[in-house]
């Protein structure tokens, strides 16, 4: 399906890139995609990367578009649906990937009955592994609900969602949680290096166990807590290096994150 799909991105950045990159990949025709990207550098640095279409302006990537992907910083994006909602098909799919941007707030400049979709992707879908929320809107086609699956599905896996107010949790835990790991990666490679291993080790060990570890939760199904209790033998140096992590209190400071960053994300979403 997503062959013969035509998908226009407006905003080129990060985000556009990491779905460029997973569609192409995944099948999608190079002439089939289309972005509107401002900044001439940015184009540019599109153009050497992608063989799609690339264009300064908005309005020149709608025409034909199946879907339409706004991939703008939030602030920017009622103002592209103000000048793109009327230049809209009836049936284009529109995904937006902005944070804390409301379906009402998309609906907005759009035909009441514009198949809408909002996302919350997060930085993985760089490499393919990234976990994207899809939240449909209320009148949303099997046909439009099976294309933002696919799209998202070409940057990693995809869950969707039925309550809008999960979004700012989603937010906090997958969209802003692989930083809370870089910086886990980063301290057990300190904690390496002030066991005397050369950096470099360190950072390998660190960051292989981190993937492993996370790949063992999930193709073997079992709880984290199961997994842990099994590498935990009595007396051993796996308690040992819990026991400190209790005592410091990184689970409560783990929850206490993602808690921090629902709250900065409501916050956002209210416009403050
Ligand atoms: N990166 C993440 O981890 C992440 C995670 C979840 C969601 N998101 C969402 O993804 C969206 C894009 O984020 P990003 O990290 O990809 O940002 P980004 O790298 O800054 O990309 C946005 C791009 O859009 C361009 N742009 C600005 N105004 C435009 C306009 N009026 N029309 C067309 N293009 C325009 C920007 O050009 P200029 O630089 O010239 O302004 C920039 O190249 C954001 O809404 C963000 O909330 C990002």
């Amino acid at each position: 399906m997503l062959n013969d799909t035509t998908i226009a991105f407006i905003g080129g950045g990060n985000m556009a890139a990491a779905m460029i990159h997973g569609l192409l990949a995944a099948g999608s025709a190079p002439e089939r995609i289309r972005v509107a990207e401002p900044d001439p550098d940015r184009r540019e640095a599109l153009t050497r990367q992608y063989p799609v279409a690339i264009m300064a302006d908005n309005p020149a990537v709608v025409p034909g578009a199946q879907a339409l992907v706004i991939a703008v910083k939030p602030g920017k994006v009622v103002g592209v649906l103000g000048e793109l909602g009327p230049l809209l098909a009836p049936e284009t799919l529109v995904l937006s990937i902005a944070a804390g941007v409301s379906l009402a707030q998309l609906q907005q400049n759009l035909r009441a009955d514009q198949p809408l979709v909002r996302v919350m992707p997060n930085t993985p879908a760089l490499i393919g592994a990234g976990i994207a929320a899809l939240l449909p809107c209320a009148h949303l086609s099997p046909a439009h609900r099976l294309l933002a699956r696919q799209i998202m599905a070409s940057t990693g896996d995809v869950v969707e969602v039925e309550e809008e107010s999960w979004m700012d949790g989603i937010t906090a835990l997958s969209g802003s949680g692989p930083a809370y790991l870089f910086l886990m990666a980063e301290a057990l490679s300190d904690g390496g290096v002030a066991c005397g291993l050369p950096r470099a080790l360190a950072d390998r060990l660190a960051v292989k166990t981190l993937i492993g570890a996370a790949r063992l939760i999930d193709e073997s199904g079992q709880h984290p807590a199961v997994l842990k209790n099994q590498v935990t033998s009595p007396g051993g140096t796996t308690i040992a290096g819990l026991v400190q992590l209790e005592s410091a209190g990184v689970r409560g400071a783990l929850i206490a994150a993602v808690q921090a960053a629902w709250h900065r994300s409501q916050a956002l979403s209210a416009g403050h």
